[in-house]
């Protein structure tokens, strides 16, 4: 039966290992692999918002391991113009062998999902971004040798679809995961459950204490532009600064997932210091989409 990635709950704990055990493979042979399971495959990646890393991860991950990468403008599809979410995944499955979608709706990923008999890779919806957070556990991984019990503190926006993914990420891993971010934007209790790992801080400096990782996402996620004003004069407090990386552990590392605003969610000294290791976990989500598509496109 084919399988999906929409969020983190698709996959169970040896899935993750057997996904990291191949991005390093795929990592530490990335140029002189003849490595091509997608041979004669084509993927669809199915784009409604903008995108620089995954759209060009994607691209350039496809064609590594053989496969025809497909960018398709969902405005100028049809069912920007109606045609149903049903029809273009019946559709599109008789002509690709994997859809990679970004888009706003999650339960219209979930329809796609449902009915499509091609796997379906979430490329970022509204709620969720499951490849960026693999991308992230891995770099993690990399620097710690492990995640459960790390300490990662994430700042701002604690409802945005990477402070959701983290959520279940934590869940799996058992990284002990603090939120830092006004009541407003607190993170979301149906997801965390009961889950003792995952807490939510209102000072961010405090959550900063011994913070082996930190972690931001911009203030104003696409698709939530009308209501920037009032998202940064509550976050704002909450922005990466210096502050926070002084009560942190020595070796703390910075994350974010990018794009980034330098002066809002992450000061531009923590954003160039030698803490930051963004474009190391940037590059990571090359390889790890890599061992995704490789494990689940048939
Ligand atoms: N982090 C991330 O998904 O970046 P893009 O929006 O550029 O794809
Ligand atoms: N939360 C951000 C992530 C960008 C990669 C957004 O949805 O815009």
């Amino acid at each position: 039966m084919k399988k999906d990635l929409l969020t983190l709950q698709d996959i169970t704990y040896d899935d993750l290992l057997e996904i990291f055990r191949r991005t390093k493979e795929l990592k530490e042979n990335r140029g002189n692999s003849d490595y091509k399971p997608l041979a004669g495959k084509s993927i669809g990646m199915i784009f409604a918002k903008s995108s620089t890393r995954t759209r060009v991860s994607f691209e350039v991950g496809v064609y590594e391991l053989g496969g025809n990468p497909m960018y398709l403008d969902e405005s100028r599809m049809q069912i920007g113009r109606g045609e149903t979410v049903a029809d273009t995944a019946n559709v599109l499955s008789r002509y690709l062998h994997g859809i990679v979608i970004r888009t706003y709706s999650h339960e219209g990923v979930e329809e796609l999902a449902r009915v499509a008999t091609i796997p379906v890779i979430n490329a970022l919806t509204d709620e969720y971004h499951p490849c960026q957070i693999l991308a992230d556990l891995y770099t993690i991984l990399e620097y710690s040798g492990k995640i459960e019990g790390i300490k990662l503190v994430f700042y701002g926006d604690a409802q945005s679809n990477i402070a959701n993914s983290l959520i279940l990420a934590a869940k799996l891993t058992g990284l002990n995961l603090v939120f830092a971010a006004p009541e407003e934007f607190k993170p979301r209790a149906d997801l965390i459950g009961d889950a003792k790992n995952i807490t939510w801080e209102s000072d961010p400096v405090k959550a900063s204490e011994g913070a082996d990782y930190m972690y931001s996402d911009v203030f104003v996620s696409m698709g939530f532009e009308d209501g920037r004003e009032f998202r940064l004069e509550k976050l704002m407090p909450y922005q990466m600064t210096m502050d926070m990386i002084r009560v942190a552990k020595d070796n703390v590392k910075v994350l974010h997932c990018l794009p980034a605003h330098r002066g809002e969610e992450i000061a531009a000294d923590v954003m160039d210091s030698e803490y930051s290791i963004v474009f190391d976990q940037a590059e990571n989500r090359l390889h790890v989409q890599k061992a995704v598509l490789s494990l689940l496109v048939k």
